[in-house]
């Protein structure tokens, strides 16, 4: 599984094959340069899905092998307060094509999970490290207590319990995930829990390195796009200072004849070379 926000990243991940696209509401960060995932409205994210939803299907027109699930993930203060709002909120994210939604933490989450699934939509848990509930300082990992294990493992059951299809664990000794995974019947998929959960999952920024600053210890980057593509973009401004820029070959043409005639009618109109 990866994230993806717009429409290249999914175009992206879906020619790369990934089984799952995540619509991240680590997009607050990504995407929109917040400093916390709290910060991202529904209509954005809402945005963000519909333009991932379309690079899915042109790269799946375009003959991709196969077409990632879609999952939308459920911004900070849109599915806490009622079942009614949760619900509301999944099918927001269903109208714009997302196959299941994702929310975050146990407790009170559950009731919302059971009243999304009820409607009919599948949701994905999340446990372990919550961004959302955590402040910017405070993004550590999770369940280094046998306490904390023993409340994520609990909080993982009963998402199960509620209808679950999948749950991601993040930010978690992988000691840990191997103890609490064989518990579950569902998919679990980690970010820095480890190699013993079902499937990975990675923030596309991270992992083809369009993030700058520290990034956690559980990321490693494939690429290092943000650097070729400063490189790229100053090879373009200093081939149009230097005059390289553009050549011949990026030239449209036109056909003689109309452009002496047009030549001749802008210097009878007094409209000849710049002075
Ligand atoms: O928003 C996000 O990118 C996530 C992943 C880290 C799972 O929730």
């Amino acid at each position: 599984m990866v994230t993806a926000y717009d429409y290249v990243s999914a175009r992206v991940a879906a020619d790369a094959g990934v089984d799952i696209v995540l619509v991240g509401d680590s997009a607050a960060n990504t995407m929109l340069g917040y400093s916390s995932t709290r910060d991202v409205s529904l209509d954005e994210m809402i945005v963000l899905t519909a333009a991932v939803r379309r690079g899915l299907d042109t790269a799946t027109a375009a003959g991709a092998t196969a077409t990632p699930l879609l999952v939308g993930d459920m911004p900070y203060g849109t599915y806490e307060p009622a079942d009614a709002a949760a619900v509301e909120t999944a099918r927001r994210f269903e109208a714009v094509g997302c196959d299941a939604v994702k929310l975050e933490g146990g407790g009170a989450s559950l009731a919302r999970v059971r009243a999304i699934v009820a409607a009919g939509i599948p949701v994905m848990g999340h446990v372990g490290l919550l961004p959302q509930q955590a402040a910017a300082e405070a993004l550590r990992a999770r369940g280094r207590t046998a306490d904390e294990a023993l409340a994520i493992a609990r909080d993982a059951r009963e998402l199960e319990n509620a209808g679950c299809f999948a749950i991601v664990f993040e930010a978690m000794p992988a000691a840990v995930s191997a103890l609490i995974v064989p518990t579950l019947r569902i998919p679990v998929i980690g970010i820095g829990a480890g190699s013993t959960t079902d499937g990975q999952v990675l923030v596309f920024h991270d992992l083809v390195g369009l993030t700058d600053g520290r990034t956690p210890r559980f990321v490693k980057r494939y690429a290092e796009l943000f650097n070729e593509m400063v490189n790229a973009v100053r090879a373009f401004g200093g081939d149009v200072r230097e005059g390289r820029y553009p050549g011949e070959e990026h030239e449209y043409r036109i056909d003689e004849a109309e452009l002496a005639r047009l030549s001749q009618v802008l210097g009878a109109r007094g409209l000849g070379a710049r002075s």
